[in-house]
C-alpha cells in the first residue's frame, strides 16, 4: 500500500490524475471505475482541466461506477448518475454509452439488475483502476460494516450513519434520503487491477487508522483493500490526523 499525505486538495487531485493519465497513456481503452462523494471532485476537475490541455483522452474508454441509489432517477439532482455527467463525463470525450452505472431497471428483481451489471463489467474486461472514497464508518461503494469480504455486486440497506452523512446533499433532511442501493460487492472491487482511495477530512481520520493500521474486519469495509497488491491512498493531514 502506498500512502501519501498531501498538503492541499490540489496536490490530491494531480497525484491522482497523474495514475489516470499513465493508465491511458498504456491502455487507451482502459476501464476507470468511479466514485462520488466530495473525496473524488479534486480529481475530476484535474482530470477535465488536463483533457481539456490536451494531455489526457478517454475517446476509447469506458467508466463503471461503484454504486447507486435505489429509486432516485437517473436526472434527480442527487443521483450518481447525474454527479458524474457533472463532475467529469459532459466534460470530457468519453464515448456515447461508455458511462456505465449500476441500474434497478437492468433486471426484474434488483438481485438481477446487480447480476447484469457484474456481467457487463467483465465483458468489458474488468476494472483497470478503480477510485474509492471511505465512508465515516469505513465503507467502501455502499459495503456497509457487518456485510461479507467476498460479495458481488449486490443490493442492500444503507446504514443509519450513510444516511445521516449523505442528508446534506438532501436539504439536510434524512427522510429524503434513499434507504437502499446497488453497489459493486467487496469481492467486485477487489478485482479491479489498481485500487486509488481518496480520503479527506477529519470526520475519516478513525476509517483511515483502521483501513491502514487495523486488522481486516467486516466491520470496517474497506480494510479488505490491505489483501489487494496495488493500492495507492492519498489522504490530507485531518484525515491522517490519527495515524
Ligand atoms: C457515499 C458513497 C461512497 C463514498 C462515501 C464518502 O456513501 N457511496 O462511495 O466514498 O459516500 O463520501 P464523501 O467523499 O463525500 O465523504
Amino acid at each position: 500500500m502506498l500512502i501519501h499525505v498531501a498538503s492541499s486538495e490540489e496536490e490530491i487531485g494531480s497525484l491522482g490524475a497523474d495514475l489516470i493519465e499513465k493508465l491511458y497513456a498504456d491502455k487507451p481503452t482502459a476501464v476507470l471505475g468511479t466514485a462520488t462523494g466530495s473525496s473524488p471532485v479534486p480529481l475530476y476537475r484535474e482530470l477535465v482541466a488536463r483533457h481539456q490541455t490536451g494531455t489526457l483522452s478517454f475517446a476509447k474508454g469506458q467508466f463503471f461506477q461503484l454504486d447507486e441509489y435505489v429509486g432516485v432517477p437517473r436526472e434527480h439532482p442527487q443521483s450518481y448518475w447525474r454527479f458524474l455527467c457533472e463532475n467529469i463525463v459532459d466534460h470530457i470525450d468519453l464515448p456515447k454509452g461508455g458511462l456505465n452505472v449500476p441500474d434497478e431497471r437492468d433486471g426484474n428483481t434488483l438481485d438481477e439488475a446487480a447480476a447484469a451489471y457484474d456481467a457487463r463489467i467483465r465483458e468489458a474486461g474488468g476494472v483497470d483502476l478503480q477510485i474509492l472514497g471511505i465512508g465515516s464508518d469505513g465503507h467502501i461503494g455502499f459495503n456497509e460494516p457487518g456485510g461479507s469480504l467476498s460479495s458481488r455486486t449486490h443490493s442492500g440497506a444503507l446504514s443509519r450513519q450513510t444516511r445521516q452523512d449523505n442528508a446534506r446533499f438532501f436539504d439536510g433532511d434524512l427522510e429524503q434520503v434513499p434507504t437502499h442501493c446497488i453497489t459493486q460487492g467487496l469481492g467486485t472491487i477487489m478485482e479491479a487491477r489498481q485500487l486509488l482511495m481518496i480520503a479527506t477530512g477529519e470526520n475519516k481520520a478513525e476509517a483511515v487508522k483502521e483501513l491502514i493500521e487495523g486488522g481486516v474486519s467486516a466491520r470496517w469495509p474497506a480494510t479488505i483493500i490491505q489483501f489487494h497488491p496495488a493500492v495507492t491512498v492519498l489522504l490530507d493531514e485531518a484525515a491522517a490526523s490519527q495515524l
